[in-house]
C-alpha cells in the first residue's frame, strides 16, 4: 500500500527556535520513517510582514541548513522552497475564489497579526491561510504536523478542500493536523508562546553559553517564589520542555521533585539543558557544516523541488480540467 502523505511548512524568518522544534520539526524529522513527507520553506509566507530583500534568500539558505541539520536529509524526504514550485499561487488564487471573506477574517492568527503590524494589513496577511491550503492540498496531503497555533488553518484547508470538491467535483481529501507532545512551548517570559516577533526564544543553533543563560532567567511556575516552595510541574514552561528533551524516568524524578520541592529551579534548568544539549549539539555541528558546503543545501532543495513540481503539476493538471480552465 502506498505510505500517506505529509506535508508541512516553516517560514524563514531567520532563526529556528526551540517552539518550532519540539512543536513541529522534531515530529517532521519522526515521521519520515513511516510516511511520504514533503516540508516546504513558505518563502512567500514570509512576505506578508516586513522584510529585507537583501537578506531574505540567506534566510531562506539558514533555514535550509537547519531543517537538514534537524534530519531532513534528502534521502528521507523532498525539502524545496515555496516561490519554487509556481502551482502553489495557481491554486491558491483559486481557493480565494471560493472563499467567503469572513471565513478569513475570524481567523485568530490574522487579528493576531493585524495587531503587531498594525501599519502593514495587506491582503497577503488575509488570504495566508488559503495559500497554506493550497500548500496542503497541492499534495494531496493526508497529515499535517504542526504546532498548535495552526490548527484553525488546517480546519480551514478542510473546508476549503470540501468546498472545492462540493463545486467542482472530487479532488482534494480533507488533511487532518498532527500534534506533538509538546504543541505549545512558552517563551522565556512564561507569558506569550515562544516567537521570534516578541523576543522571548531559545534559537536552536545559539551558542551553548547563551542557551544556558535564557534558560536560567527563564519564567517558570509563578507560585514558586522561594527554594522551599513546592511548585506544580504542569504549569511550567520548563516541564514542558523537558518533556521534549529528557529521558521518560528524569521526566518523572523531576515532576516529583519540583511538587516535593526536593530540587529549586535551578538545579532543574541545569538538568534540562544537559539534555537540551546532547540533542542539540550534533544539530549544531552538521548545521555547521552544511555552512561551508552551500552546494549540497541547493541540490537538496533543487531535488525536492523538482519532485514537487511533477506533483503538483499534476494535480493542477486534475484542478484545471474541473474548474473549466481548459
Ligand atoms: P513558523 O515559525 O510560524 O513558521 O512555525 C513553524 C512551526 O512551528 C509551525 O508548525 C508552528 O505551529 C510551530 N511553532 C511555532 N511556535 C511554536 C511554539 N511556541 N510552540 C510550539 N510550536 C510552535
Ligand atoms: N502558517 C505556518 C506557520 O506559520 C507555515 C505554513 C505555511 C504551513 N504553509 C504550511 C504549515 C502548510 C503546515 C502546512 O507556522
Amino acid at each position: 500500500m502506498a505510505r500517506q502523505r505529509i506535508f508541512s511548512g516553516i517560514q524563514p524568518t531567520g532563526i529556528i527556535h526551540i517552539g518550532n522544534y519540539v512543536g513541529a520539526i522534531k515530529n517532521w524529522k519522526a515521521l519520515t520513517d513511516t510516511y511520504d513527507c514533503i516540508y516546504c520553506i513558505v518563502d512567500y509566507h514570509a512576505m506578508t510582514i516586513e522584510y529585507n530583500p537583501s537578506s531574505f534568500f540567506e534566510n531562506i539558505m539558514a533555514a535550509a541548513r537547519t531543517l537538514i541539520a534537524c534530519g531532513l536529509e534528502q534521502d528521507r524526504c523532498l525539502l524545496f522552497v515555496q516561490s519554487q514550485v509556481p502551482e502553489h499561487t495557481e491554486l491558491a488564487w483559486i481557493f480565494n475564489c471560493l472563499t467567503p471573506l469572513g471565513d478569513l477574517e475570524r481567523m485568530t492568527q490574522f487579528k493576531d497579526k493585524s495587531r503587531q503590524h498594525a501599519d502593514n494589513i495587506n491582503a497577503g496577511l488575509l488570504t495566508y491561510p488559503l495559500l497554506q491550503a493550497a500548500d496542503i492540498l497541492l499534495y494531496k496531503a493526508e497529515l499535517v504536523p504542526v504546532g498548535e497555533d495552526q490548527v484553525q488553518h488546517i480546519e480551514l484547508t478542510r473546508r476549503t478542500a470540501r468546498r472545492f470538491n462540493n463545486r467542482f467535483g472530487m479532488v482534494f481529501p480533507e488533511p487532518d493536523e498532527l500534534l506533538s507532545i509538546t504543541p505549545r512551548i512558552l517563551g522565556t517570559d512564561g507569558q506569550t508562546k515562544m516567537s521570534k516577533s516578541m523576543n522571548n526564544y531559545i534559537g536552536i543553533l545559539e551558542p551553548p553559553e547563551t542557551i544556558k543563560q535564557k534558560l536560567l532567567t527563564a519564567a517558570t511556575d509563578p507560585q514558586r517564589i522561594r527554594r522551599s516552595d513546592p511548585g506544580d510541574p504542569d504549569v511550567c514552561n520548563l516541564f514542558t520542555m523537558h518533556k521534549s528533551f529528557s529521558p521518560p524516568e528524569i521526566i518523572q524524578q523531576i515532576a516529583h521533585d519540583c511538587r516535593t520541592a526536593g530540587i529549586g529551579c535551578i538545579q532543574c534548568k541545569e538538568t534540562l539543558f544537559a539534555y537540551i544539549m546532547d540533542e542539540l549539539s550534533p544539530i549544531q555541528q552538521r548545521a555547521a557544516e552544511l555552512e561551508r558546503t552551500p552546494d549540497l543545501v541547493r541540490a537538496t532543495l533543487e531535488y525536492g523541488a523538482q519532485r514537487c513540481r511533477n506533483i503538483a503539476q499534476q494535480v493542477m493538471e486534475e484542478v484545471r480540467k474541473k474548474t473549466g480552465i481548459r
